[in-house]
């Protein structure tokens, strides 16, 4: 299905799609119409999934080759579970993708901004790509249109909007409404997190608008659709609430959630140098004070600390925004101190082992930035590995899913066909990500494949008792011995 049409297509019978089916959608006796702007991990998750809840969703980006990859039948990402359900939306004509950016403006009645806001040098959102999108949003739409913005933005954006919105809307007779609807997706689980969500946080300004957004995600309100994630059936579970603030506080719960979840992981990596230094145990530590519902049990994980694309450049952007308003938020500066510390703390305990690293030959197992993910925006691999060639150690990597986008960053590195390879003759093999593959590994045969077995585990994936017993030198992090 092509956008380009403004006319929205009359509703005409049941969506079937067996025992669970979800419910159709009626807005004036028409199906709602929703356009996505951005196709990267956000857009892409969040198309396909308004289009298996039974939406008409159209996605497009301005990178053509993106969409050109998605009509072949691709995704551009890794992300489980996300094809079947592009095939299904676009075998069932409700997902299209298009490279025409302002016909799928003019298609959809709602449309879901979630472009990227990349951090700037100074730590900044850069808004420029919301800003050509409202731009856009202004000069393209020839009827009413609810605006939505799901990229992570700083507070005040909706205003920003609106006022781009309106002085750039060349058509006088044309409306725009204006909301926030931020994501907690996280890479690896995003689709069942958006079929599944703890919350559903909505900043609007009016009633109507709010009834829009309740009619858009009903579905998972009323936990009435087909499941893929858990299919045949979902266990059960209550609604997720529908949480309505205002436009400001809602972009604030992104930033301010996605900053607590780093200060949490901030400060289990500080437990765990200091049980290093106490020769206690930050696993036991950290399991009991997790069994507190105050603290919670997740993200407490101590280790090589975050990365990707949210956490980093959301806690910088975080700190930016309070300084412009006048507040000096050094708790984050803090967290976000911690965690830039965790690669030399890693090296260190490397270099420790090794004595030198010039010339040894180090496997690196895991590049993308957590496991069930290829991404590797902001992984700790990259860095690492910048700073192991950087003292020309020999490096050769592995990773299930990310080698194909870190060769892009690293033409030149060695990448091994599998964990065993990277381990054949090394001298020191360094866990980055916590894929589950690398738990099971045949570690007696890895022990028996590498020139000296040393293990450095970055992520406290191994049982420190069970690799010595097998002879490995082994170091984690907070950990005795
Ligand atoms: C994060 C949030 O968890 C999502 O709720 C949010 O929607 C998303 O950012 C976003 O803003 O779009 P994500 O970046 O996919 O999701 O990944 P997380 O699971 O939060 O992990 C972030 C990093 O923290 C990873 O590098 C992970 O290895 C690290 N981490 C996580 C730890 O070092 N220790 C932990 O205990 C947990």
């Amino acid at each position: 299905m092509q956008p380009g049409a403004e006319a929205l297509t009359p509703f005409a019978e049941p969506l079937s799609l067996g025992a669970h089916s979800c419910i159709a959608y009626r807005r004036g006796g028409k199906r709602l119409r929703i356009s996505v702007i951005g196709c990267g991990y956000v857009g892409l998750v969040t198309g396909a999934c308004l289009a298996e809840i039974g939406h008409h969703v159209v996605c497009t980006d301005n990178d053509e080759s993106k969409i050109t990859t998605l009509n072949a039948g691709r995704l551009p990402i890794y992300e489980p579970h996300l094809d079947k359900i592009v095939e299904q939306g676009r075998r069932a004509g409700r997902l299209s993708f298009t490279a025409d950016v302002p016909g799928a403006i003019r298609s959809g009645d709602t449309i879901f901004i979630c472009v990227g806001t990349p951090p700037t040098e100074t730590g900044d959102a850069d808004m420029s790509y919301i800003d050509r999108v409202a731009r856009l949003i202004g000069a393209e739409a020839r009827s009413p249109k609810l605006v939505i913005e799901k990229s992570t933005v700083p507070v005040q954006t909706g205003q920003q909007l609106k006022r781009a919105l309106a002085v750039y809307g060349r058509n006088g007779g044309v409306t725009f409404q204006v909301a926030s609807n931020p994501e907690f997706l996280r890479e690896g689980s995003a689709v069942a997190d958006f079929l599944h969500p703890d919350r559903i946080v909505v900043g609007v300004e009016d009633a109507e608008t709010e009834k829009q957004l309740r009619e858009i995600y009903q579905p998972l309100l009323e936990r009435r659709f087909n499941c893929p994630v858990h299919a045949p059936s979902c266990p059960a579970g209550a609604a997720p609430p529908f949480v309505v603030t205002t436009i400001n506080s809602a972009e604030l719960i992104k930033h301010a959630s996605n900053s607590f979840l780093a200060l949490k992981i901030s400060y289990a990596n500080a437990l765990a140098d200091l049980c290093e230094k106490l020769d206690a145990d930050v696993m036991e530590v950290t399991r009991a004070i997790g069994l507190d519902p105050r603290i919670g049990p997740q993200f407490l994980n101590g280790g090589l600390g975050f990365g990707g694309f949210c956490l980093p450049k959301d806690i910088q952007a975080f700190i930016r925004l309070a300084e412009r308003a006048g507040m000096d938020f050094a708790l984050l500066k803090e967290a976000e101190r911690i965690n830039k510390q965790r690669i030399a703390v890693l090296l260190e305990k490397a270099r420790k082992a090794l004595w030198v690293l010039k010339e040894k030959k180090v496997g690196v197992l895991g590049l993308a930035f957590k496991p069930n993910t290829d991404d590797i925006r902001f992984a700790p691999a990259i860095e690492l590995i910048r700073q192991l060639t950087a003292e020309n150690a020999q490096v050769v990597a592995y990773d299930p899913a990310a080698m194909p986008k870190a060769r892009e960053v690293f033409p030149a590195l060695r990448f091994a066909k599998d964990a065993y390879e990277a381990a054949q003759s090394a001298d020191a093999l360094l866990i980055v990500t916590e894929w589950p593959e690398f738990r099971a590994l045949d570690w007696k045969r890895v022990h028996g494949a590498m020139a000296r077995p040393l293990i450095v585990d970055g992520r406290n994936l191994l049982d420190p008792a069970a690799m010595r017993g097998l002879g490995f030198e082994y170091h984690s992090f907070g950990r005795p011995g």
